[in-house]
């Protein structure tokens, strides 16, 4: 069979786009002259200033270089001792971190069975009879992805009620956010939605993506204040995420937060996944369902998938059902869908 041209850009991960212009001239613009190292730089407190406006809550922050990082700072600060993490079997944390939270922080992971990749009250209720039992691990901390590593986004409704039933049982909340620029743009694409979905619903703790959405090792930790250990900067030296050439981190984040920039390239990822479905949606044999972000979880005859990742590389979901996940990025063009959408037709067509 023939397959048209390969798009110019994959379909794989917003990992393998690489970095917006906006963030190198950022970083190029910061490269000047000797500063304060480890943070003590005016980019880093400018950056750290913007993360302060755009949360409206007292918050740290906590520039890290990547989201395993960000995310053992986050527990780290939110954990006590004998204590474990709640979240979905399909949480980051569990399944792609190499066991780095369990290795790093000693703790133990509980994962809940979630066929949406989400965790809901019910689940927390029931880990919740293991407290005051000197025998079990004490669940401390619930840990939600948003977007979810299935696509999904948490209503701003799902996750207060999460924040509600964790803290009456004295356990904190943990929002991996390596996509929360694109759950932010789905849900209100603008500040208040942020706000909404996160601290305003009672998260304590922020992992703030940036690499996904067009930087380059720059993410960041949100802690609120008076929840998260004050020992959170230990922290991250131990877990070996303090940068000491900072501003390099900070001066992409102070471009993302200038006039919201961070979730304008979200969006437009975002409206690429929907192209890519608008053109898709109609095969009969194509299981897809509208996407909620910049990622589609199709389910494809084996053949087809086969016959497509051999054009055009990207990966398996979910091996045993032939579930596969799409995804754009902040610099696909409505040209790269085209292509790849007149390759999944080519592919089809052979059946
Ligand atoms: C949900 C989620 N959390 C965190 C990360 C961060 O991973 P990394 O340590 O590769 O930056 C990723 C990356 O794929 C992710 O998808």
């Amino acid at each position: 069979m023939s397959f048209p041209p390969a798009p110019a850009r994959f379909f794989a991960s917003d990992n393998f786009s690489g970095a917006h212009p906006r963030y190198l001239s950022a970083v190029e613009r910061a490269n000047s002259g000797h500063v304060m190292a480890y943070g003590g730089d005016e980019i880093t407190k400018q950056a750290t200033k913007l993360f302060q406006e755009l949360c409206d809550t007292d918050v740290d922050v906590l520039f890290t270089f990547n989201g395993t990082g960000s995310n053992i700072v986050a527990l780290g600060s939110l954990l006590r001792s004998a204590e474990s993490v709640l979240c979905s079997e399909w949480a980051h944390i569990h399944v792609d971190e190499t066991g780095a939270p369990e290795h790093i922080l000693g703790i133990k992971l509980q994962d809940v069975d979630s066929p949406d990749a989400k965790v809901t009250p019910a689940h927390i209720i029931s880990a919740s009879s293991a407290l005051g039992n000197v025998h079990h691990v004490q669940p401390g901390v619930v840990s939600i992805t948003q977007a979810t590593e299935l696509g999904t986004v948490y209503s701003i409704e799902e996750i207060r009620a999460i924040c509600e039933t964790a803290h009456s049982y004295g356990m904190r909340v943990h929002l991996d956010g390596a996509r929360i620029a694109n759950a932010t743009a789905s849900l209100g694409g603008d500040v208040a939605t942020f706000r909404a979905l996160t601290f305003g619903a009672g998260v304590d703790a922020v992992s703030f993506g940036g690499t996904k959405n067009g930087m380059f090792g720059a993410e960041a930790v949100l802690l609120r204040r008076g929840v998260a250990s004050d020992r959170s900067g230990f922290i991250r030296k131990q877990s070996t995420q303090l940068p000491s050439k900072m501003r390099y981190t900070a001066a992409q984040f102070v471009e993302a937060l200038t006039n919201n920039f961070w979730i304008e390239t979200a969006s437009h990822a975002n409206k690429m996944a929907m192209r890519l479905y608008d053109a898709l949606a109609h095969i009969d044999s194509l299981q897809i369902s509208s996407p909620a972000v910049n990622s589609l979880y199709p389910i494809l005859p084996v053949a087809v998938k086969e016959r497509l990742q051999a054009w055009n590389f990207f990966w398996d979901w979910d091996v045993s059902r032939s579930q596969v996940r799409w995804m754009t990025s902040w610099d696909t063009s409505p040209e790269d869908v085209d292509a790849f959408a007149a390759g999944v037709l080519a592919a089809f067509s052979e059946q």
